[in-house]
């Protein structure tokens, strides 16, 4: 037995609609604020995962925690740019010694920056409610 003619209709208008609604959620970036790394800091955040540096740093708390926290490095903690490239290769501490040249510093470094750029960590903005629930006032403005 075939299904009537108007529910075949039905059946591509709701498929329709669902592929729409799809594409609109999925293309819609404001909420998030529309983060895009640079091609310059893909690269670098490619360094950041081949050579492990999350198994001992974290960014917005996720990471290994042998060293810092790396999410604001670059403007909160007042670190110029010379003194984290020469972290990089440095091996002080705990922290191994790398061997990256000038253009891989240069990315790593750019990955930091706009990392860096995408909000703060912890967000000293943020309360815990006695219901629970966590408050953030100004949520938008760190993404502006
Ligand atoms: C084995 C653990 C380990 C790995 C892997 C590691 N680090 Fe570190 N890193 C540390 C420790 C520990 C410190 C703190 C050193 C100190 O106290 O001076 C540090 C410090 C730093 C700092 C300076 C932070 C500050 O505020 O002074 C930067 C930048 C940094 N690491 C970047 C990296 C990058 C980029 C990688 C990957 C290429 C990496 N680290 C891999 C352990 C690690």
């Amino acid at each position: 037995m075939t299904p009537p003619r108007k529910y075949l209709f039905l059946i591509l208008l709701l498929l329709a609609l669902f592929s729409s609604y799809n594409y609109i959620i999925y293309t819609d970036t404001s909420a998030y604020g529309a983060v895009r790394l640079s091609g310059k800091a893909v690269q670098g955040e490619k360094l950041w995962l081949d050579n492990n540096c999350h198994s001992c740093h974290q960014i917005y708390g996720l990471g290994g925690y042998l060293g810092p926290d790396l999410t604001n490095v670059y403007s909160f903690r007042k670190r110029d740019d010379k003194f984290l490239k020469s972290m990089f290769n440095s091996g002080i501490k705990a922290m191994p010694q790398f061997d990256f040249n000038e253009t891989e510093k240069e990315e790593l470094l750019q990955f930091l920056i706009e990392i860096d750029q995408t909000g703060q960590y912890p967000n000293t903005k943020a309360q815990i409610e006695a219901d629970g629930w966590v408050k953030i006032e100004n949520q938008n403005k760190t993404h502006e």
